[in-house]
């Protein structure tokens, strides 16, 4: 089976990092979000995967290739504005032909995989499979509405009274059915073409949509909130692995993985923790669920539950968490009077300062 993979789309909630490069490419435990995905696609047994690419397209072509690095044969398919999942459809129509396939929205995180997926898709004879989960706040989310069979009565997109808490993966199969949905159907009040309304249009036009609820651990990675959180999943389950160098000063527990060249010295570690190559942390502490990317610097700082991305560094400063650094970013102290806060902060940025 093939999968369109959606890796276009504004970013608009994960600013100021959506500025300069892809969301989903912002990495989890030192790997990008997608990679995740195409490897789950892999080990289901896809070896043809559509990517969709905007402004960023650049940036996948370096990261991911032709995809033989996962196995897979990637072909890129450019979308002039983020114009809607279901656009995504329309525009790899070629690429898709008259198969069923997979669509993976390539900012999502699912843990266990997806080949049970593929064979309930085959196994069910219709022409979609969705997949739902239980959230907190289903007006982020598309969100469906269940019958007292279990059947799909209605399908909204981020609605502002939602009226379930069942809100839809972003991993679906469809049958070439799709393709006439896509077409037949006009762009919602926020000027998108919604694949949310395409479904509804297969079930107005008699078509069998199967359903079920996710089982694992499912999240949007979309917000900062989410990153975090998925980051944390992924680092619960890492191997401890030392290849950098620690020295006796320094006391490791937990989890840890230091990645080849990266030095700790005179240092806390308390696991799970990733710390990427050739990175330096020196004089800190880094607590539990951070990824530390590579060729960072962290001195008498202290930091925990987050993210930090490659060359990035901190200094003299404690405690950071719950915060997500991105790439060729420095935080320090500020010495000398007068005691101020000293900011250089791009667009759509957030800071929290402790007075
Ligand atoms: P979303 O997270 O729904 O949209 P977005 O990326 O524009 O983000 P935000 O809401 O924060 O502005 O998109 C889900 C996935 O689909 C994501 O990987 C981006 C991708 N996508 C496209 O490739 N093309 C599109 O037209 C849209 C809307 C999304």
């Amino acid at each position: 089976m093939k999968a369109l993979v959606l890796a276009g789309g504004k970013g608009t909630r994960l600013r100021p990092l959506t500025h300069t490069s892809a969301k989903q490419l912002v990495p989890v435990a030192n790997k990008p979000v997608l990679f995740y995905g195409l490897e789950a696609l892999r080990d289901a047994g896809v070896t043809e995967v559509g990517l969709i690419v905007g402004d960023t397209g650049a940036e996948f072509r370096e990261a991911v290739g032709d995809g033989s690095a996962f196995g897979l044969r990637i072909t890129y398919i450019h979308q002039q504005a983020p114009l809607g999942l279901a656009h995504c459809v329309l525009i790899a129509r070629e690429f898709l032909a008259d198969e069923p396939f997979i669509m993976y929205l390539g900012d999502n995180f699912l843990v266990g995989g997806i080949t049970g997926l593929v064979d309930a898709f085959r196994a069910a004879d219709c022409d979609a499979q969705i997949l739902l989960t239980k959230v907190a706040e289903p007006q982020f989310y598309g969100v469906a509405e269940l019958g007292p069979e279990g059947e799909i009565i209605g399908l909204e997109e981020k609605p502002e009274h939602p009226r379930s808490d069942l809100a839809i993966v972003g991993v679906y199969i469809f049958s070439p059915a799709i393709h006439r949905a896509v077409r037949a159907i006009t762009p919602s009040a926020r000027g998108e073409l919604e694949i949310t309304d395409a479904i509804t249009w297969l079930i107005d036009h008699g078509s069998r949509i199967h359903s079920h609820l996710v089982s694992g651990y499912w999240k949007d990675t979309g917000r900062l909130q989410d990153m975090l959180e998925c980051n944390r999943i992924v680092l619960e389950q890492v191997e401890p692995d030392v290849r950098g160098t620690v020295d006796r000063l320094s006391d490791v527990t937990g989890r840890v993985v230091i990645e080849p060249g990266a030095v700790v010295e005179n240092s806390v570690l308390r696991g799970p923790i990733v710390i990427g190559a050739d990175s330096k942390i020196i004089s800190s502490y880094v607590g539990p669920f951070t990824s530390i990317g590579a060729n960072c610097e962290v001195e008498d700082a202290e930091i925990e539950y987050s993210i930090v991305l490659d060359s990035s560094s901190v200094r003299g400063v404690s405690r950071i968490a719950h915060s997500l650094i991105g790439r060729n970013v420095e935080v320090s102290r500020a010495t000398g009077l007068p005691n101020t806060h000293e900011l250089m902060v791009g667009d759509h940025s957030r800071i929290q300062v402790r007075a």
